[in-house]
């Protein structure tokens, strides 16, 4: 029996971490899901989870694969696009897009931002990403700046996009090391500032988060370690006078059994793609140390997303206590999307609902 949890006064939304990759969620060549990244799927899932009272989507951007048999990640849909597509097929749900903020200019995401905008009654939200991987950047010749300047970039880039969207910030001017606005106007502006979300929990990520995003999309190896992070976050926001949400991408494996449910793990893990995964931890990390405490085999079975593995009630458990400790949305991660998301609704949304932390839908 699951407790209602009084001393929390917010909701814990829900939302999807999407499949607009290929061989999402896992590094791995177990009962890989084919066509789960194609349009279509990705369609019949928003529609689906917004009837089952989900509140958001976020895609993964990806220019490029990471090799080996699986090429983890190697076909994807561009997230704008696929936004605007997704934006029209639904009517509620909040969607974002994820963009890399060396690989766009700000004139040129303020107005996909605001078309979106336009589009949708405000549903969009943008989440940036700094870049970190070498591959793919070098790919097309784009430098990876060091660490702490990927994030002032990206801080600029918030703020040109920012005073775009709102007509007393016009005409805009701005001077920084990457970017010149000289009586800078846009129009359309979207009704409301769009949400943006951060993804990255390293400092640099933390500081810029807390100065300038409306959410931060972060992972930590456990549940237990969000509680700090979020903590940090919303201390440094504080100093600005300001909230920031957060949303982590938790993995959800569960069975009727504990040991049914890690076998499933182990399975995933011992047909890992060990090319691909090397690929990925050299990237991502380089640089970073914010997964030094994820394994490689942590990594392979969800990407980087904390995993959560057992029955539906120890999942249950698990996410009642990440929203304790401070999570606002769970965009969640399954092996195979469709069927587990309406396993899902069946077997642990009904407790959350419950237990007074999810809204019924
Ligand atoms: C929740 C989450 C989602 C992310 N999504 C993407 C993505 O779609 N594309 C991408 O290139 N990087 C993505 N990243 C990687 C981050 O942008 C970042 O490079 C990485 O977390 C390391 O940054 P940090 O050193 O500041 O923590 C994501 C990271 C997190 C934590």
């Amino acid at each position: 029996m699951v407790e209602a949890h009084p001393a929390v006064d917010r909701l814990l939304s829900l939302g999807l971490f999407m499949p607009n990759c290929s061989n999402m969620p896992s590094i791995s060549t177990h009962e890989v899901v084919a066509q789960q990244w194609t349009y279509a799927e990705n369609e019949l899932l928003a529609q689906r989870a917004e009837a089952l009272g989900f509140d958001y989507l976020f895609p993964v951007s990806r220019w490029r694969g990471f090799g080996g048999e699986t090429n983890f990640l190697g076909t994807s849909l561009e997230t704008t696009t696929w936004a605007a597509a997704l934006l029209r097929a639904t009517e509620r749900i909040n969607i974002f897009s994820t963009v890399h903020i060396p690989l766009f200019h700000p004139f040129v995401v303020a107005k996909m931002g605001a078309t979106l905008a336009h589009m949708s009654g405000d549903r969009w939200g943008l989440n940036v990403v700094s870049g970190w991987s070498a591959r793919e950047f070098g790919m097309m010749g784009v430098e990876l700046a060091e660490h702490g300047r990927r994030y002032e970039r990206t801080a600029a880039f918030i703020e040109i996009l920012r005073g775009l969207w709102d007509s007393s910030q016009q005409p805009l001017n701005h001077k920084s090391d990457w970017y010149s606005v000289v009586d800078g106007e846009a129009s359309p502006i979207p009704q409301r500032q769009p949400q943006i979300a951060n993804a990255g929990t390293s400092a640099d990520a933390q500081s810029m988060t807390a100065r300038l995003c409306d959410w931060a999309f972060i992972s930590t190896p456990s549940i237990d370690a969000l509680g700090t992070l979020i903590k940090g976050i919303a201390s440094q926001a504080a100093a600005h006078h300001r909230l920031v949400r957060t949303a982590i991408f938790p993995f959800l494996l569960w069975a009727d059994s504990r040991s049914e449910a890690e076998d499933k793990l182990a399975a995933i893990i011992a047909a890992k793609d060990s090319e691909a995964a090397d690929n990925w931890l050299h990237d991502l990390t380089a640089g970073s140390g914010s997964f030094d405490d994820f394994t490689k085999d942590m990594l392979a079975a969800s990407g980087g997303g904390v995993h959560l593995v057992g029955t539906a009630a120890d999942i249950t458990e698990q996410l009642i206590e990440a929203h304790r400790l401070g999570v606002d949305a769970v965009m969640l991660t399954f092996p195979r999307y469709r069927e587990d998301l309406e396993r899902f609704a069946r077997d642990i949304q009904p407790t959350l609902v419950r237990a007074g932390i999810v809204a019924p839908s």
